[in-house]
């Protein structure tokens, strides 16, 4: 007799598995992140972690595991090969090459497009129920990649779209008025990045609308300039980029809240990227931002946001940005 057998009476075989189990394929700087953000949040205590360079998978996996103890009952497992996912409830994809110095996140889309080619088919023979979260640039039209290469119902293949950048625009708001960024509602919607639209018709605290007190917030004649926040949450990325060389921990915080309302079935509205066809007059098979309910079935509801006449117009740009883009993809 062992130890263990000396420790440990046995009266049934251990149950495996969780209902909350989460897979982050790729372990760079934001799947890490991410990983992170969830398990320090106990949205899962179930976290795999995938990629292709295997001392790195293991590296992030033991730093993890060394950290169990001060983590909720946490699971952390790593493998390069995909029977480890087999039944995530989640799949969240953070694999592929990000933007250098100089670089647009619509320069990787041919790139990560291959790579996405090599992941989705495989999480979704492992986990056919799963929902997908893509979050690898340009996410827009990788999420539209992801749903064609996985034959899921569009509700389950899910970007990370503009929740980051809606949280830069609340962050930066927030700083200008001196109220917390959850008590300022403001969305930015359409294409993560570059030509993402803000909706300073609906900007308010306490329900009381910015344009109510000044007709001109967001407009390029407003005296006090409001619309520097739409282009610096558009600079964000560029500037950060700059700086550290990379995005991290806005974005694994941002998967996170989206990891929670999915696993937790909470109903909250997330701005993420969506089939938008039909939408807002919208024609083209392509992937933007809206606000969108989000539960355990992945998009229940899109919501109806009245937007004005500028905001529709650059949101159909967007769309016809991203139909082009789609157009010249080999997959
Ligand atoms: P990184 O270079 O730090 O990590 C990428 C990881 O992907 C590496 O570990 C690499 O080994 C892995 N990988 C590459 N090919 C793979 C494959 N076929 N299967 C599994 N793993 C594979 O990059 P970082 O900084 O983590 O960025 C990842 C992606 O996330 C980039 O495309 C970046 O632009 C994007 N991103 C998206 C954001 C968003 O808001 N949607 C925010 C920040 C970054
Ligand atoms: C970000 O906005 C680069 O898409 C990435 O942080």
């Amino acid at each position: 007799m062992d130890t263990k057998e000396a420790l440990l009476s046995q009266i049934s075989e251990p149950a495996h598995g969780s209902s909350n189990k989460v897979t982050v394929v790729g372990v760079g700087q934001v799947g890490m992140a991410a990983a992170f953000s969830i398990l320090s949040q106990g949205v899962s205590s179930d976290v795999v972690l995938v990629d292709v360079v295997a001392d790195k998978l293991k590296g992030e996996m033991m730093d993890l595991q060394h950290g169990a103890l001060f983590l909720k009952n946490a699971r952390i497992t790593a493998d390069t090969d995909y029977a480890v996912t087999a039944g995530s409830k989640l799949c969240v994809i953070t694999a592929g090459v990000r933007q250098k110095e100089g670089e647009s996140r619509l320069d990787l889309v041919q790139r990560n497009t291959d790579v996405l080619k090599h992941i989705v088919p495989k999480l979704v023979q492992y986990s056919p129920d799963t929902i997908l979260l893509v979050v690898s640039n340009p996410v827009d039209i990788l999420t539209y990649v992801a749903w064609k290469l996985s034959g899921l119902p569009k509700n389950r293949v899910i970007g990370s779209g503009t929740n980051l950048d809606t949280s830069r625009f609340r962050f930066l708001i927030s700083q200008k008025l001196g109220v917390a960024p959850s008590s300022v509602h403001g969305w930015i919607i359409g294409e993560h990045g570059d030509s993402s639209v803000a909706i300073w018709s609906g900007v308010n605290v306490a329900g009381v609308r910015l344009r109510e007190l000044n007709p001109a917030v967001g407009t390029e004649n407003d005296p006090e300039n409001w619309k520097d926040i739409h282009k610096q949450v558009v600079n964000s990325a560029y500037d950060v980029i700059k700086l550290k060389g990379y995005t991290s921990w806005a974005i694994g915080l941002s998967v996170a809240s989206l990891a929670s309302s999915i696993l937790r079935n909470s109903n909250n509205v997330h701005a993420v990227s969506t089939y938008v066809k039909g939408l807002h007059g919208l024609e083209h098979d392509v992937f933007l931002s809206v606000p969108a309910v989000l539960g355990a079935g992945g998009i229940s509801h899109a919501v109806s946001q009245p937007l004005s006449d500028d905001e529709r117009e650059n949101l159909h740009k967007a769309a016809t940005l991203m139909a082009e883009v789609q157009k010249g993809l080999k997959f």
